[in-house]
């Protein structure tokens, strides 16, 4: 049986410290890589992977975000008059069709299982989808469609991972593996941060998940987890317990931490490299800038 999957939630009540002072009036999922807004490249993976309904769990200060998807008739004849096409047309990619896209508030930021829980009536009793905005993925065909075409065949639960180095592990969520078949690992249990020398292995979750309903089920304890926050790490591992399926996906694709300044950075270099009007410029740029540093070191 192909099963499938058309709700996405997207967790963006975090207070993205990190980001301050932007974001004490800009939600971070407004920060553009190059002209886009995270949230865009978030959307754009989530229609590729098939997701018609789009969830927000919002909180307060994220206005902005709210009216992103909006239509903007003053833009469109403005660009019109101008004949900008391309333009009109970029416009025109970031509107939601009314009731595709529906907005649920986390009234206190108490973890993203917290967060995830706050959506538990829009996605009822189906499975669904999860993506952090924070994580861009590179990648030439989108992580969550690659994601979503292994659930057809897996079901069960399904987390995005990648190997990082062991000092780095406890950054993450981190799998223990029962059986490595590929891309696809089959997890016998989840660590959330765990200590360099506790990490049961060098796979690390990442912000791309397909859940099952019953996962909201166990938010409903609301345990309280590491950082004494509400961990979605745990409730997954509970998955494992109750005797569900939870898989571990290798996803082919290069993921930037846009919820840390260097990943922000790096993600910024890298897309504006790949835009094709700005290449020129912006690659004899950095060439100089380093040419310049390796002369001064
Ligand atoms: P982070 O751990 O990056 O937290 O959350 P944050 O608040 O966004 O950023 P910092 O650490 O203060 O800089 C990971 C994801 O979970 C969401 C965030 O919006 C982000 O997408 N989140 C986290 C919530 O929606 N609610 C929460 O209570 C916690």
């Amino acid at each position: 049986m192909k099963r499938k999957v058309t709700k996405a939630v997207f967790p963006v009540a975090g207070l993205g410290t990190r980001f301050l002072p932007a974001t004490k009036s800009i939600p971070k999922e407004i920060m553009t890589l190059v002209d886009r807004p995270l949230i865009q490249y978030a959307i754009d993976e989530a229609r590729a992977a098939g997701i018609t309904e789009f969830i927000f769990v919002t909180a307060r200060g994220k206005s902005a975000l709210e009216d992103y998807f909006d239509e903007s008739p003053e833009l469109e004849t403005s660009l019109k008059k101008g004949n900008k096409t391309a333009l009109l047309e970029t416009l025109r990619n970031t509107y939601m069709d009314s009731g595709t896209i529906a907005y649920v508030r986390q009234n206190r930021a108490l973890g993203l299982g917290h967060a995830v829980w706050c959506a538990r009536r829009l996605v009822g009793d189906e499975p669904f989808a999860v993506i952090l905005t924070d994580d861009v993925i590179a990648a030439e065909k989108p992580c969550l469609q690659q994601m979503a075409e292994a659930y057809a065949e897996t079901g069960g639960n399904i987390v995005a991972a990648m190997e990082v180095a062991p000092e780095k592990a406890s950054a993450y969520g981190v799998l223990d593996v029962a059986e490595d078949m590929g891309s696809l690992v089959r997890v016998k249990g989840m660590v959330e941060k765990p200590k360099m020398e506790d990490a049961p292995s060098n796979l690390a979750v990442i912000g791309r998940y397909i859940l099952s309903p019953s996962v909201m089920q166990t938010l409903n304890r609301a345990k309280v987890g590491a950082g004494g926050e509400i961990q979605l790490t745990d409730a997954i591992a509970e998955e494992i317990t109750a005797g569900n399926p939870v898989y571990g996906f290798r996803f082919r694709g290069h993921r930037f931490d846009c919820g840390s300044k260097a990943g922000f950075l790096q993600a910024t270099v890298s897309f504006g490299l790949a835009r094709e009007e700005l290449r020129g410029e912006f690659e004899q740029y950095l060439h100089e800038t380093i040419a310049v540093l390796k002369a001064a070191q």
